[in-house]
């Protein structure tokens, strides 16, 4: 029988590969003591199976009224004190943290049947922000140079216009960097690991610190098996 309504077609796709392995985990105390191992490790498993954009990651924010949105960004490193990304301050996701620094990051990586998910507190760094924005291809530049980024726009060529002159700019002057550009570090206070096994269902383990500061340095994480 045909597959015709769009419901129908949803429910024939499937989610993820067939033939991942189970993530037995036997003892807690053998995974590594804080998360950021377990996530490079992971990280890097994900790359070798030949993922597209793993460093692409879903941000969550909250505009400090419990309004929520949330975007795709690019994940720039990963530190001792957290998670990075870059964006404009002036944006709704750079007043949103500004309003609550309270974020979350979520990572799904299809090709090994993971999702992690990072919640903690965003703090900005502006000179690492002016760093990241020099090390941007020409293109990237201009594009960034050119802010205002999620306010309406009136015709595509008003865009094409700022951004040709926004590259003129760039290439003129290599250190120039975008007035609003930031990093933003998060810092986790919960990370969570989730690997589904083919037949046999997903493991979840969930990292949390004790209590709620961001100690880069902290090695007392709690670590615990959650119920799929
Ligand atoms: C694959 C991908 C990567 C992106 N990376 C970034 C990024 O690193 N920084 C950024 O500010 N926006 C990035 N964006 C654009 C954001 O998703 C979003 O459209 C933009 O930042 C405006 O978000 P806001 O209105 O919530 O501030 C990316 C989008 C995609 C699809």
């Amino acid at each position: 029988m045909p597959i015709t309504s769009f419901r129908e077609r949803l429910r024939a796709l499937p989610v993820l590969p067939d033939g991942l392995p189970a993530w037995e985990v036997e003892e807690l105390a053998d995974l590594p003591v804080r998360p950021h191992q377990l996530f490079e490790q992971w990280f890097d498993e994900t790359v070798a199976a030949g993922a597209t954009g793993p460093h692409a990651m879903t941000l969550s924010t909250s505009d400090g009224h419990g309004a929520v949105r949330a975007r795709t960004v690019i994940l720039k490193d990963l530190t001792a004190g957290g998670w990075w990304f870059a964006g404009h301050a002036s944006s709704p996701k750079g007043l949103d943290l500004a309003a609550d620094p309270r974020a979350a990051l979520t990572f799904l990586w299809r090709e090994t049947g993971r999702q992690v998910r990072v919640a903690g507190t965003v703090t900005s760094h502006p000179d690492d922000g002016a760093a990241d924005f020099r090390a941007r291809p020409d293109v990237s530049r201009a594009a960034g140079l050119v802010d205002r980024q999620s306010q309406v726009l009136g015709s595509l060529g008003e865009h094409r216009a700022a951004w040709a002159e926004a590259l003129d700019r760039v290439r003129a002057d290599p250190d120039l960097v975008a007035p609003t550009w930031t990093a933003w570090r998060l810092d986790p206070i919960e990370v969570e690991f989730w690997q589904s096994g083919t037949g046999t269902g997903q493991t979840r383990v969930r990292y949390r610190a004790d209590e709620p500061t961001h100690d880069a340095t902290r090695t007392t994480w709690t670590k615990e098996l959650l119920w799929p």
